[in-house]
């Protein structure tokens, strides 16, 4: 091989890692977001923990090629990063066709908005997840009960064991979208939509994290049918960041306070501003996304990042994700628009 071909090839495989592992330097909500390999993050409904130094972000993997209307999910995927900016796909870390995988799960309808939690009593990475059986998919139709499923696992990157399910909401119907809370006392929360009533209601979970204790309050003054719910706490208040009831369309996103989980919360209104110039949605849209998470900003005192997936119910692996600033001003909290955004320190 001559000296030159050897050089030149060297410069291509060269401009090829450069190319695959760009680094992300801003959010760009609504935008493409690659994972550190150059390929769309595949993680939806997601949420985003942080354990010894490193965050991690697990989402349902949505399979090419099938549409929300079919059984379109592969199971739990992670990603890791340490600046929340360039992620590094693991893969499935609970898979629905692992060998051996129990039927509740190798047959699910809907494998969806999964939500892990380091848990201290046991050291293991609790995950919860919406389990619907096989015809329930894409419909809500018939008889069927909407399950929660749990896995767990010693390792952040899994793999997930299951550990089997739950009816929430001491409804026999069950329940929808959730969300996981941990108090200030260290206990975890099922926050959750109960079926059929579409009322929003906590209970506590268990010692082992993996199902709620017997019994369930309603969270008194948060509208009905406020789905993708997310519980985070400032200054001794809870906030509850959540969406209206319209499928895979957006709605305007909702934001409540209370001083316990149980209530009474007060409505704070829309706190979303702005336009997303890619879809020309707003406000009344909630920018085109759905809520799914909030975690603290790592970079500015009394800020938040709120997360949102932008649903492609045609083409779910296509799905989009919104990550924006969550502030407060005068108490009020806003969820401005930027159609790109760095990381920004605490002035001092
Ligand atoms: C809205 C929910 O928040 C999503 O998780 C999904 O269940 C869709 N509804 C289904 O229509």
């Amino acid at each position: 091989m001559s000296k030159i071909f050897r050089a030149l090839r060297a410069l291509a495989l060269g401009l090829l890692t450069v190319s695959l592992a760009a680094q992300v330097t801003s959010f760009q909500p609504g935008q493409p977001w690659l994972d550190t390999e150059g390929k769309h993050i595949n993680a939806h409904g997601f949420n985003v923990i942080r354990h010894e130094g490193v965050y991690y972000w697990y989402g349902s993997q949505k399979i090419p090629g099938l549409n929300e209307s079919q059984k379109n999910e592969a199971g739990v995927s992670c990603y890791s990063s340490t600046d929340l900016l360039n992620w590094k796909n693991h893969g499935l870390v609970f898979s629905v066709n692992a060998e051996g995988q129990h039927e509740d799960i190798a047959k699910a309808g809907i494998l969806d908005r999964p939500k892990v939690f380091f848990h201290p009593p046991t050291k293991k990475f609790v995950m919860h997840f919406k389990l619907y059986p096989p015809h329930a998919a894409g419909d809500t139709k018939g008889t069927d009960v909407a399950y929660v499923g749990t896995a767990s696992s010693f390792a952040p990157l899994g793999p997930f064991a299951y550990e089997g399910k739950y009816t929430g909401a001491e409804s026999p119907k069950g329940s929808g979208d959730f969300g996981i809370y941990q108090d200030h006392k260290g206990d975890f929360w099922h926050i959750a939509v109960r079926k059929p009533d579409k009322k929003l209601v906590c209970g506590q979970l268990r010692p082992d994290g993996l199902r709620p204790e017997s019994s369930y309050s309603e969270m008194k003054g948060i509208t009905a049918a406020t789905e993708a719910p997310v519980v985070f706490s400032r200054k001794g208040h809870l906030y509850l960041l959540g969406s209206g009831s319209t499928g895979w369309n957006p709605n305007p996103a909702r934001i409540f306070v209370a001083d316990q989980i149980t209530g009474p919360w007060t409505s704070l209104g829309n706190p979303a501003e702005g336009i997303n110039p890619h879809n020309h949605l707003g406000p009344e849209k909630a920018f085109g996304g759905q809520s799914t998470f909030v975690i603290p900003s790592p970079w500015k005192d009394d800020e938040w990042i709120a997360m949102f997936d932008i649903w492609n119910p045609a083409d779910p692996v296509k799905a989009g994700y919104i990550w924006l600033p969550l502030r407060f001003e005068n108490d009020k909290p806003l969820i401005r628009w930027e159609t790109e955004w760095k990381p920004r320190k605490s002035t001092p």
